[in-house]
């Protein structure tokens, strides 16, 4: 656990930070206006975790038409990651939709993202669906739910 880590909303000047996590995290990353658009569109959905006053993980989340939380994207900066960052940067959005009065939250992710697969299941994210041909390359995504409990 990090203990000069701080979680807070992204702002405008975070988005190059962030991209930059993006491409190295992602063989096929979102472009940088998806970003902004969901900035816009979902501020209070979109953290970044910040350390020594740079940006090493974010997450950024909607609400789909049904009223359901969905995660859109979670990744923390190579040289981070293993320390606690992602776990605490989703259970920060689940608490923060959970106030909304979100009940339950989804999202999609590879069938061979081994670390994210873990993490999703050891926070009680349970698969549910899986989509073909997800990704450009072809493979597929499982489609993962959690219920928020208070
Ligand atoms: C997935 C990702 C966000 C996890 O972030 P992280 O900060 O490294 O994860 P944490 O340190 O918070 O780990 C929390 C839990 O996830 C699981 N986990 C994380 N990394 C793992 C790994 N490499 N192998 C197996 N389990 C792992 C473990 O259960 C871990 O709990 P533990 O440390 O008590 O065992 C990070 O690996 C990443 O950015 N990957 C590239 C982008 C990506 O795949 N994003 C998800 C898209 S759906």
């Amino acid at each position: 656990m990090e203990d000069d880590l701080n979680i807070r909303q992204a702002r405008r000047s975070d988005l190059r930070e962030v991209y930059l996590i993006e491409v190295n995290s992602f063989p096929y990353p979102y472009p940088i206006e998806v970003f902004l658009t969901f900035l816009i569109l979902f501020p209070q959905y979109f953290l970044v975790a910040e350390c020594s006053n740079s940006v090493v993980g974010y997450i950024m989340g909607s609400v789909d038409s049904d009223g359901s939380g969905h995660i859109i994207s979670l990744a923390v900066r190579p040289s981070y990651r293993g320390r606690g960052i992602g776990k605490r940067l989703l259970l920060a959005l689940e608490e923060i939709m959970k106030e909304n009065g979100i009940h339950r939250v989804k999202l999609e992710v590879s069938v061979n993202n081994r670390a994210a697969l873990a993490l999703y299941k050891s926070l009680g994210y349970r698969i549910v669906g899986l989509e073909r041909n997800y990704y450009p390359d072809g493979s597929d995504a499982y489609v993962m739910t959690k219920e928020l409990s208070n």
